[in-house]
């Protein structure tokens, strides 16, 4: 029985029912007929009443974003319509025309929708990764003035060099000279870390370094997140629910971690404030600073939005250069190009000398092609459409693109979609140097796409080639991994690799 204080809770919860975010346990109703012969082994899982395909999801839990890639590569239009316990429906796609017409043509009509926002809504709060229609409009505008000045990209060079040639740098050395193994994986995503934090609050996290009470605010923020996304995948909502209620378990782990977020957070807005009320201005360039010093001085708002940021940036560049590492371990040639160009630049490129780096550039789209930081992202409609193919998407029902599998479709990267080729994103010129030809954000949508692109792209972009440059014109990054082990990728909200990725450091020599 559920007790009558829970049932309207309940009826809150079973709406949207087994309606995981990123790998909801669906059914798959397919049009087979176009079945390419090479995917015959694919079989599809058996609906039953109430609990549709959860079974079959929860066997193919391992690889649910492979199995659904899979899927999707052997639909017509690379398009699914997945039908889920209750009646409920959903659509999942690697289709580009309806990629663009989600994410731009019908934009206001696919939001991030109440189940998303609500579920993220302890943590996140408001902020522009947890926010829809004007809100998100205005935190948008606001935040769109204080990334795209010039003396914020000259600041934000500044704050990754400064990690780079005094923090991890001297970590990779002293792991090379001991011959260590590090868990590159953990390094990187310190690194993101105090990056992303120095950057929105202007506060020096040294989580790269310290263990003392500074990192308590990161193991917090890092718990806080793990706990949220784990809601989506609760079979039930109600579940999560009902320990928030009685504030038990992970509920209550959330609850503690969520306070300590907050409160490390709103005092650094406070101390920012005083000290604007004391000087009048302040001269730092920090996000943060920013927006006190243009009038927004709401703290819930500040912090909401500096939350969302911090969650935005800090583990989507280090889970694409993971990857990054162990493709070119993999390919010593495109290593060899890589560091050859590197060393044609300066010891630390500035952002437009980075910005040649075109080759080292293109190996990172490529390798964020194969294993995008972001593999599905989802979307609500708010009113009944049709789909470019035809297909009919009722009012609520969720709409998902995969970027994984996008990334690996015949139909658009050809037969050699398997490769890790940084040349398909190159074109040599007369001067015999190379070129770089970006694809259209619809068809390689890892940065999202439309009015709702990713803000920290080009700092992303920027971050990414400074410590590609920073760590390869030192070092060769060695997997440890046994001869023919492949790591495995999962998400939630954002890629990883399974178990970390270990690797030994070891000095680059003029030759190598
Ligand atoms: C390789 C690195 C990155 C990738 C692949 C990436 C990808 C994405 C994706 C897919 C979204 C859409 C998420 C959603 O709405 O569901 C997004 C949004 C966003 N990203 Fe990034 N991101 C990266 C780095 C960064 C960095 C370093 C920052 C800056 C701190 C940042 C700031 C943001 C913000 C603020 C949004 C929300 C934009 C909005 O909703 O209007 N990102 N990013």
């Amino acid at each position: 029985m559920i007790p009558t204080l829970l049932l309207p809770l309940f009826f809150v919860s079973v709406l949207p029912l087994f309606s995981f975010f990123f790998l909801g346990p669906f059914s798959l109703k397919l049009n087979t007929k176009d079945k390419p012969s090479s995917h015959d082994n694919i079989v599809l899982p058996k609906a039953y009443p109430l609990i549709g395909s959860y079974l079959a999801f929860k066997a193919t839990e391992n690889r649910l974003i492979q199995w659904l890639s899979d899927l999707i590569k052997v639909s017509p239009a690379a398009t699914l319509i997945l039908h889920g316990p209750m009646g409920s429906r959903e659509v999942i796609t690697g289709n580009p025309a309806i990629v663009e017409h989600i994410l731009k043509t019908r934009f206001s009509n696919y939001q991030k929708g109440t189940t998303f926002t609500h579920t993220l809504s302890d943590f996140l709060g408001k902020g522009i990764f947890n926010a829809d229609g004007h809100n998100w409009k205005f935190q948008r505008q606001v935040a769109i003035q204080q990334f795209n000045t010039k003396s914020q990209r000259k600041f934000m060079e500044q704050v990754v060099d400064e990690k780079l040639s005094n923090r991890l740098i001297p970590i990779l050395a002293s792991a090379a000279q001991e011959d260590r193994t590090l868990d590159m994986q953990d390094i990187l995503q310190r690194f993101s870390f105090d990056n992303v934090c120095k950057i929105a609050f202007g506060f020096d996290l040294d989580y790269l370094t310290a263990s003392d009470e500074r990192s308590k605010f990161a193991q917090a923020f890092e718990e806080a997140m793990e706990i949220s996304t784990k809601r989506f995948s609760e079979p039930l909502p109600l579940i999560w629910e009902i320990k928030r209620v009685l504030n038990v378990g992970s509920e209550r782990r959330l609850r503690m971690a969520v306070r300590e977020v907050h409160e490390f957070a709103k005092n650094i807005v406070r101390e920012k404030k005083k000290e604007l009320k004391e000087k009048e201005t302040l001269e730092s360039e920090d996000m943060l600073s920013r927006f006190l010093n243009s009038g927004h001085s709401d703290e819930e708002f500040v912090t909401d939005i500096v939350i969302s940021f911090i969650l935005a940036g800090k583990d989507s560049t280090s889970a694409a250069l993971i990857w990054f590492f162990w493709l070119i371990w993999k390919n010593p040639r495109v290593e060899k190009e890589i560091v050859n160009e590197i060393r044609e630049n300066s010891e630390t490129p500035v952002a437009d000398e980075a910005k040649d780096m075109v080759y080292t550039h293109a190996a990172l789209c490529e390798s964020m092609r194969l294993y995008p930081p972001v593999p599905i992202d989802v979307k609500e409609a708010m009113d009944d459409d049709v789909l470019p193919d035809g297909t009919v998407v009722k009012k609520g029902m969720q709409v998902k693109y995969h970027v994984y599998a996008m990334g690996r479709l015949e139909s658009i990267w050809g037969e050699d979609w398997a490769e890790f080729k940084p040349e398909r994103w190159l074109e040599k010129v007369e001067s015999g140097k190379w070129k770089f030809v970006g694809r259209d954000s619809f068809t390689y949508p890892v940065f999202q796409a439309g009015p709702r692109i990713c803000l920290g792209k080009e700092m992303a972009f920027m971050q990414m080639q400074k410590l590609v440059a920073g760590i390869l014109r030192r070092f060769r990054v060695v997997p440890t991994v046994a001869d023919g082990v492949e790591p495995r990728y999962f998400a939630f909200l954002t890629s990883k690799m399974e178990g970390g990725f270990h690797v030994k450091i070891q000095k680059r020599v003029l030759s190598d």
